[in-house]
């Protein structure tokens, strides 16, 4: 029997590269001009480790960890996330002690979720996580640095900022309380999910899909008004730096998030262009985990990009999407001189270092060489001269004019760089 992928796990194969290495060079270009480092880290961590930084009562750790034993029985889990992972890899190698470091990361995660457009049990995730800034100044930073994101890859018009504070965790405790106390005896009102919460995780009631809860939401207590003066005063200082960059946002009283971890910011870019799966962006502060982990209190925020359902909105506003020609030059050559063939791409690739060079392989006549330039998209075919190694010209095809050129092998490398010069834009 075929062997299949796994269900939700998706090829990426060589026609969806392109764009992908468009909206890659992209993110390392944003991130590199506001200072941050690449970060890798394991794709495979101990299961504990997101176990008690993203929490027991979630969908992640609930539902979600690809959890497997290795040979010597001990629980590890694939990544469901990247923070977790760079917080472990600071505190293991001292990253965080009298630094401040602003890294960044852009790898595959797993949840073993349902899928559907947009929703994946592999996809990949472009984050930043910042360590030992206690903002506001850094929460701005890093939504603009969303906004840029957007504005480089055209799909600003396309999302939407919501923002909350979460407060403190004692803050929050007080709050959850409370609604816990007003929709204890409406509790029949409630779905299945939402009842469960009740007693699991009550916070995330207000994450709630469901009509009838969003009803009764309505006048239940609000998390605002339990929050502390410092508290307050953090993300009014947040939401006045937003407001002089001109960044607008949305204050969505009922924004929660999926992970436990979080404390006073967090923010959310959603769009209307991918039906359901509509958060391309989730992010906040998580000022208890470092220390939760095992290391020094540390103040961190971050944010993560579901780069596939970014990919989707770059398709959805410009569904042609085409980068240049994957190859510059197709060298034809007979079958009789593959030494010279071979020498001369060689030579061609050392002088141009940027030159894409693909060769013929396998012979074939002329036109069917030129067939295969063609369906590899080559900006000109240089054809080695017919039967005769030694003559001096080679002939240049421009492929989309179909304009010819003869050219002596000396001048080989000027026109070359002549010719690619004139056709980049
Ligand atoms: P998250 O909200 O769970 O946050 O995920 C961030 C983004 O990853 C989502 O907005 C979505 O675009 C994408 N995403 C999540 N699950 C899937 C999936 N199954 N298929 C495709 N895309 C998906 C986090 O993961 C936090 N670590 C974010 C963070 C970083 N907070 C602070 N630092």
């Amino acid at each position: 029997m075929q062997i299949q992928s796994l269900r939700g796990m998706v090829d990426l194969l060589p026609q969806h590269m392109e764009l992908w290495q468009h909206v890659e060079a992209i993110i390392r270009r944003v991130m590199s001009s506001y200072g941050y480092s690449e970060i890798r880290t394991p794709l495979v961590e101990v299961a504990s480790l997101f176990q008690r930084s993203i929490g027991e009562a979630t969908d992640i750790t609930e539902k979600e960890l690809y959890l497997f034993a290795d040979r010597n029985g001990i629980q590890l889990a694939l990544r469901p996330e990247g923070t977790a992972g760079c917080v472990r890899a600071g505190i293991q190698h001292g990253l965080f002690y009298h630094k401040e470091p602003r890294l960044w990361y852009n790898g595959p995660m797993f949840r073993y979720e349902r899928p559907q457009k947009g929703r994946y049990r592999q996809f990949w995730q472009l984050g930043a996580e910042v360590f030992g800034l206690k903002g506001p100044d850094i929460d701005a930073e890093l939504i603009l640095l969303n906004v840029q994101l957007w504005r480089a890859l055209g799909v600003d018009g396309e999302v939407r900022l919501h923002l909350n504070s979460l407060g403190s965790p004692e803050e929050r405790a007080v709050y959850c309380q409370s609604l816990v106390e007003y929709l204890t005896p409406l509790q029949h009102h409630l779905d299945g999910d939402s009842r469960r919460r009740l007693h699991s995780n009550p916070l995330r009631i207000l994450d709630s899909k469901n009509l009838a809860v969003r009803e009764l939401l309505r006048s239940a207590p609000k998390l605002a008004q339990f929050l502390g003066r410092e508290s307050q005063e953090h993300f009014a200082g947040l939401c006045a730096l937003l407001d002089g960059l001109g960044i607008v946002y949305r204050l969505d009283e009922l924004l929660v998030r999926g992970l436990d971890y979080y404390t006073g910011t967090i923010f959310e870019w959603v769009t209307d262009a991918l039906g359901a799966q509509n958060a391309v962006c989730g992010g906040g502060r998580y000022d208890g985990v470092v220390e939760q982990l095992g290391g020094s209190p540390t103040p961190s925020i971050g944010f993560s990009i579901g780069v596939e359902r970014l990919i989707l909105l770059v398709e959805e506003i410009n569904p042609q999407f085409k980068t240049e020609a994957s190859v510059d030059l197709y060298l034809i050559s007979t079958s009789q001189d593959q030494l010279g063939a071979l020498r001369l791409a060689e030579l061609l690739r050392s002088q141009l270092p940027n030159l894409r060079l693909m060769s013929n392989f396998g012979g074939g006549e002329f036109k069917q060489q030129f067939k295969r330039a063609n369906r590899v998209g080559a900006k000109i075919a240089l054809v080695l001269n017919e039967g005769n190694p030694e003559e001096e010209q080679v002939t240049f095809k421009f492929l989309a004019t179909g304009l010819e050129k003869k050219v002596a092998r000396a001048n080989v490398v000027a026109e070359l760089r002549n010719s690619l010069k004139s056709e980049s834009p």
